[in-house]
């Protein structure tokens, strides 16, 4: 089967308090799309890149450059929540991605992606039959928060990982997940793509991801981003 990544970038990045779209922040001398973009394109197992941004981005065109655009299609399809974008963009590709083809679900908010956490998705995935995520195990101790702020009790965190990109799923299976969430009103409660593939009653692999691929958010991720990118 191919690897096809597939990237949402139609977010608007109201959280970090800018106006220019946070994927289009630079991060280490280059937009965080532009770090995911070229690590794609870089990577001899992925087939091909799919963007995904809003119908009126003004800033895409630019940051392709000609050898980028050679691997990489730009798909103006970008929804109203995270989850439709990766739903129309899939439905674009349908003529080019065959059923069990992989699709790799990558957030533009993560420029840290390197070929290593790549390899080592494809690796333990290549022959699974549901598919999984990168993922971190928590370390923080966490806190369930009762009325008022105060601390009602200390939630466990053996067993608990935090989530990652890229999600790797077959074309045909998270297609149809994604469809019967938003079938069933519950495209809202979803955040990533594994929870999609949850509510079908199956199970997601954990693969171990790293802190370098962080999820910029906030104003100082971007700093955190930078040092991993630099060292
Ligand atoms: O805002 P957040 O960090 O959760 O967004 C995660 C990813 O989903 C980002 O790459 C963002 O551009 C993308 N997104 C999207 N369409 C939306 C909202 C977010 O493609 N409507």
């Amino acid at each position: 089967p191919q690897h096809f990544a597939l990237i949402p970038a139609a977010g608007v990045g109201a959280r970090m308090g800018v106006h220019i779209p946070k994927q289009y922040m630079a991060v280490a001398g280059k937009p965080m799309l532009r770090h995911a973009l070229d690590t794609f394109a870089a990577h001899a197992r992925i087939t091909r890149t799919f963007v995904v941004v809003s119908a009126g981005d003004a800033w895409i065109d630019e940051l392709l450059t000609p050898e980028l655009a050679q691997r990489t299609t730009v798909l103006r399809v970008g929804g109203a929540t995270r989850q439709e974008s990766v739903f129309n963009g899939l439905n674009e590709i349908r003529s080019m991605a065959g059923d069990a083809d992989w699709v790799l679900v990558h957030d533009a908010a993560r420029p840290g992606l390197n070929a290593e956490l790549i390899d080592r998705l494809l690796d333990t995935l290549e022959n699974d039959d549901v598919g999984g995520l990168l993922a971190l195990p928590v370390v923080d101790t966490l806190k369930r928060e009762s009325a008022g702020g105060r601390s009602q009790e200390t939630v466990p965190r053996a067993g608990l990982w935090a989530a990652q990109t890229p999600q790797m799923f077959r074309y045909a299976l998270l297609q149809r997940a994604l469809r019967q969430a938003a079938e069933q009103g519950r495209i809202g409660a979803i955040t990533d793509d594994a929870s999609a593939i949850e509510m079908l009653g199956l199970r997601p692999r954990l693969v171990e991801g790293s802190p370098r691929n962080l999820k910029v958010t906030l104003a100082q991720d971007a700093a955190l981003a930078e040092f991993f990118l630099k060292g």
